[in-house]
């Protein structure tokens, strides 16, 4: 008798600090599944009640349904707590979505056709143009069927130089031009300096985007491709606004602190004319050191553009005082850059106009 008192004390005693610790956890648990595993510890199979429940072995037979009624109703309890708090927890999150950043009912909808985008050569074209914009520069243009004397002659080119012969460019002949005024697809946008500066006078800082043409065919030299041609032409322009501008430019492109080497190098229209390097940005460290890569063949540098100071020469095909004003200019390719941004190993690729290719940018 005294055996099931003690019993039956037990198990009340457990029931009552039971009680009080699932409700404490189950208004504790903030979402469904924390819930779900509070409730696991009270009524699983290793859980909580189940100790309770071999208690009962020291309850007489006689007193046993009593107390297993007692212990369902425990567990019914436990059931009703556990589905009220879920309830809870679902009108929060549901209170939460509604009161959240409402979702825009006018959004056009899904589309059978995808929506279209820049040509990745354009994007790094239009990137490449703000930068120069944002540096101060106008955007001119010039047209891609251009006269020998806007893309050689004016230019500085000796009539005998190798990319004035027939192999290295595209001659064509326009119907009605005027006679002895050869014509050829433009091999440089170098030509559109002649035009602006023929048609401005100075102070000017112009930048033209668009495509050039020769015939080269490989890996990396397509017959048809696209150049940036900068220049700026006033009073006192030196070496040391091309330095500045060339190096704000290699910083807005590459990130801040990118370095520029200046390699001294030959244009006809320059003098003196370099070749501008970047410090490459795929293998920078942190300190600034280059742990070398493939981009930049182990070198640290990649190249940039070349560029350089107006040939007076130039200055004066156009009708500019070359004892008064000086300039400087550049030009840059756009599809290397192109490639290095997106990290396309071919440029043939930017050309067969696949769109399973073209998608990905
Ligand atoms: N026109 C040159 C080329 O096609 C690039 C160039 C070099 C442009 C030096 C310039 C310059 O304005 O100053 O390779």
């Amino acid at each position: 008798m005294a055996e099931t008192e003690s019993a039956l004390q037990a198990i009340e005693n457990g029931l009552a600090a039971l009680g009080t610790r699932f409700r404490d956890a189950f208004a504790k648990a903030e979402n469904e599944q924390a819930l779900r595993v509070e409730q696991a510890k009270v009524l699983g199979k290793k859980g909580e009640l189940t100790a309770v429940l071999g208690l009962l072995k020291g309850v007489l037979p006689a007193d046993r349904p009593a107390a297993g009624a007692r212990i369902n109703v425990f567990k019914e309890q436990v059931e009703q707590a556990f589905s009220q708090r879920l309830k809870e927890i679902h009108r929060q999150a549901r209170d939460a979505e509604l009161s959240a950043l409402p979702f825009d009912l006018s959004l056009p909808g899904r589309t059978e056709l995808g929506r279209g985008h820049l040509h990745p050569v354009a994007q790094t074209r239009d990137a490449l143009l703000a930068i120069f914009r944002d540096l101060g520069f106008a955007v001119g243009a010039g047209p891609e069927v251009e006269l020998e004397a806007n893309n050689f002659t004016k230019l500085a080119f000796p009539p005998d130089h190798p990319a004035t012969d027939m192999q290295d460019s595209f001659w064509v002949d326009v119907a009605g031009a005027q006679p002895g005024a050869r014509t050829l697809l433009r091999t440089h946008t170098s030509a559109v300096q002649i035009r602006e500066m023929s048609s401005h006078r100075p102070p000017m800082a112009v930048v033209s985007a668009g495509s050039v043409f020769r015939r080269d065919d490989d890996l990396t030299h397509s017959p048809m491709f696209h150049q940036i041609e900068g220049f700026m032409v006033d009073e006192g322009v030196s070496f040391a606004h091309l330095k500045a501008v060339v190096g704000a430019f290699a910083e807005r492109l590459y990130g801040p602190g990118t370095p520029v080497r200046f390699r001294p190098s030959y244009f006809p229209f320059v003098e003196p004319g370099a070749e501008v390097d970047a410090g490459c940005a795929f293998c920078v460290r942190p300190d600034g050191s280059h742990a070398g890569c493939r981009v930049c063949k182990q070198s640290g540098w990649l190249e940039l553009l070349g560029c350089g100071m107006i040939h007076p020469d130039v200055l004066r095909h156009c009708g500019i005082d070359s004892e008064k004003y000086t300039g400087f200019a550049f030009g840059l390719g756009i599809d290397r850059v192109a490639m290095l941004r997106y990290g396309i190993p071919n440029i043939r690729l930017l050309f067969e106009n696949d769109p399973r290719f073209l998608s990905q940018f």
